[in-house]
């Protein structure tokens, strides 16, 4: 009898990659809007693969980063104002722009001859470190992140990723 409870109760705990994998697809609160892992989830931001190869606390820092390296803000010669982008597929006859300062963010294609301008970026923040994304949580994404790109299923410690 005691087994049977025991396995039940183990059977219902999700595991850390469980959470984890729970918290990056959030619709709210998540990454999947931006970044696609395992084929699910929208490829806005980089692809986060080649993040799996590092430690805990480096992926941790990327995703708290504050400097951007390749959003800019845009400027359209057609309808007003300018917005932070992500330049998506790009050719001759058009652009892709992925508009930040919507959420989920607005996929734009327009014709290279229609953008006056680009430069850096001084508004958009990424969102775990515009919403200080806590540690309990942080380290339960980066453990799902490493299994999705790894297959590893080693714990991470809340510790390692503040
Ligand atoms: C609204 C879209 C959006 C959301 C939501 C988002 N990101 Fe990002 N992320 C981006 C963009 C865009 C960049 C690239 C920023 C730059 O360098 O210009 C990025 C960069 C990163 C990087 C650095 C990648 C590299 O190659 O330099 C990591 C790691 C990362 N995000 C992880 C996360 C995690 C984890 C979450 C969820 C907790 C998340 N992101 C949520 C859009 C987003």
């Amino acid at each position: 009898m005691f087994w049977i409870v025991f396995f039940l109760a183990q059977a219902a705990v999700p595991s850390q990659t469980e959470r984890g994998e729970a918290l990056f697809f959030d619709a709210q609160q998540g990454c999947g809007t931006c970044h696609a892992l395992k084929g699910k989830g929208t490829a806005v931001g980089p692809d986060l693969t080649g993040m799996g190869r590092l430690g805990p606390q480096a992926i941790a820092m990327a995703t708290r980063s504050t400097i951007t390296q390749y959003v800019q803000v845009v400027k359209l010669k057609s309808g007003g104002g300018s917005f932070p982008a992500m330049t998506g597929k790009k050719d001759e006859k058009s652009v892709v722009l992925f508009d930040l300062s919507k959420n989920p963010p607005e996929k734009k294609e327009v014709a290279p001859s229609d953008i006056a301008s680009t430069g850096s970026n001084d508004v958009w923040k990424h969102p775990p470190a515009a919403n200080k994304i806590g540690n309990e949580q942080l380290a339960d994404i980066v453990a799902y992140i490493k299994y999705a790109t790894t297959g590893t299923k080693r714990a991470v410690d809340p510790a390692d990723v503040r």
